[in-house]
């Protein structure tokens, strides 16, 4: 069986990393979160005093660009863990302070050009699944199986609303709803690899399918492309 590319865009919350996560368990690919890359530097930000509700200080950060590692590490579970310069981040990047700063600093061309380059040379031996934003258009153009998720927002907001409840956060409805919009907008609209549809992507609405319907689904793209 040839190994491929597989590159998963869409929109915030619509179930990207579930479903990239679940394929590469069951084929046995490596999975790679770049959206915790970005959430990453924006934690490294944050915690800097970089970012204010107002302003980013690109200038630090981009002389401090070469000065955050990111890496991916599995843990006794078997689930992929985001590290920054060697500590575990993975519960400190998943807040809505570090998701607002990340569609912030994703804006930024720096960051972007190096973040690219990193998941570039974890997709050089393929056997990769990869979700994102532009993974399909920027960072694998050549990946073999593409796909662009979406579901209306509606949907994903309240999505997003389930995951807070069953940590026992609490929020409501048209906040949380308010804020997939904002994340829409500015991640369609930036200057620097706004997201699109790759040409070749297929695309997979999965307002109205069960996780099972829509693993299944994946499957079969999966399957043609490879056997
Ligand atoms: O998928 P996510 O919510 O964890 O992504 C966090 C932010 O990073 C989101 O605002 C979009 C941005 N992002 C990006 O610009 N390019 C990617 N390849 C992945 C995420």
């Amino acid at each position: 069986m040839n190994k491929i590319i597989v590159a998963i865009d869409g929109f915030s919350s619509c179930g990207k990393s579930t479903m990239a996560k679940e394929l590469a368990g069951e084929v046995g690919y490596v999975y790679v979160d770049s959206g915790a890359m970005y959430r990453a530097v924006s934690l490294f930000s944050i915690q800097k005093g970089w970012i204010t509700e107002t302003a980013i200080n690109a200038d630090e950060l981009k002389k401090n660009i070469e000065s955050i590692h990111i890496d991916f590490k599995t843990n006794a579970e078997g689930k992929s863990e985001t590290y920054l310069n060697g500590e575990n981040v993975e519960t400190d990047i998943r807040s809505l302070e570090v998701a607002n700063g990340a569609s912030r600093v994703s804006t930024l061309g720096f960051v972007r050009h190096e973040l690219v380059r990193q998941q570039q040379l974890m997709g050089l031996k393929k056997g990769i699944v990869m979700d994102g934003r532009d993974i399909g258009t920027v960072v694998f153009p050549q990946a073999e199986l593409k796909i662009f998720v979406t579901a209306t927002p509606e949907i994903r907001a309240q999505r997003r609303l389930d995951e807070m409840a069953a940590k026992g956060e609490k929020a409501n409805f048209e906040e949380v709803l308010a804020n997939v919009k904002e994340r829409d907008e500015r991640d369609q609209n930036r200057e620097e690899s706004p997201l699109r549809k790759a040409d070749d992507a297929v695309v997979l609405d999965n307002s109205y399918l069960t996780r099972e319907e829509q693993n299944n689904l994946l499957r079969t793209l999966f399957n043609k492309k490879t056997y």
